[in-house]
């Protein structure tokens, strides 16, 4: 995932630039060399994708909310965004720890074109492998936290489901694309069960609060990015200046 503190906001100016170059230049080839009926039906697994990530992305941003908002973890949390605020190092280490940070998401303009269509799709694939584990480990440790409110507990769950469900998607997308997509699956492993079940209580707290920044970050690019190769792969005008 892209590192930077600005990245939601740079996406969105970046996803602004792109969008006017490919309306400027009116690319007319498919990103991809698939028959009608192909692109017929990947159109309609982007459809379907494309309503999930937006799903999840929500709920993403909404869970992150209310371990602020919630009296279980909001003391906490309050806590750590202020001392991470102290010092800008920090801060950046912190937000640069996420495990899905190996995924080279592109961030400039030049990245986005050199980026096929394929490597698009593997990112996708290997960030929503990359959560697996780690959903069903925090649903497992939210469901035995004393005191866990039901409103984030089942929010955990949803995401968790729905992760899986993109992933079947993208599974079925890449079948269709290019299935040797699917062969290597080198994502990066989570390694932070340790510290989300410590006995201690605000290194948990603090696991908890880098694993929902991570994530809601990570649900917002993998939202971007599969309604960015549904454009792609329609070429749609609409799509172009009313998603973004
Ligand atoms: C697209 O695929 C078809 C059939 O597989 C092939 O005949 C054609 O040459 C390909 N076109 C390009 C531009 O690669
Ligand atoms: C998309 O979702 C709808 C409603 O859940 C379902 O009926 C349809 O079969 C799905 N389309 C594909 C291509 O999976
Ligand atoms: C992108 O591709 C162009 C031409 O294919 C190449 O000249 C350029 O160095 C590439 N840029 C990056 C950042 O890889």
């Amino acid at each position: 995932m892209p590192p930077s503190l600005i990245q939601p906001c740079s996406w969105t100016v970046l996803m602004l630039l792109v969008s006017n170059l490919f309306l400027w230049e009116k690319v007319s080839s498919a990103p991809i060399n698939v028959s009608e009926a192909v692109l017929h039906d990947l159109k309609n697994l982007f459809d379907n994708a494309t309503v999930l990530s937006g799903k999840i992305a929500k709920l993403g941003v909404i869970m992150r909310k209310e371990f602020f908002s919630n009296s279980f973890s909001s003391d906490m949390f309050n806590k750590f965004i202020l001392d991470l605020h102290k010092s800008q190092e920090k801060l950046i280490k912190s937000f640069n720890s996420c495990h899905t940070a190996p995924i080279n998401i592109p961030e400039t303009i030049e990245d986005v074109r050199n980026t096929s269509f394929e490597d698009f799709l593997k990112m996708i694939h290997h960030t929503l492998l990359a959560w697996k584990d780690p959903l069903k480990h925090l649903v497992t440790e939210l469901s035995a936290l004393p005191g866990c409110p039901y409103s984030i507990l089942s929010k955990a769950k949803t995401i968790e489901a729905k992760n899986k469900d993109l992933l079947e998607y993208i599974i079925r997308i890449i079948s269709m694309v290019n299935p040797a997509i699917k062969e290597k699956e080198d994502y990066p492993i989570w390694s932070d069960l340790d510290s989300l079940q410590s006995a201690d209580k605000e290194t948990q707290f603090f696991a908890l609060y880098m694993f929902s920044f991570c994530l809601r970050m990570d649900l917002e690019t993998l939202d971007f990015l599969v309604n960015f190769l549904k454009c792609l792969l329609l070429y749609d005008d609409i799509c172009y200046v009313s998603e973004f």
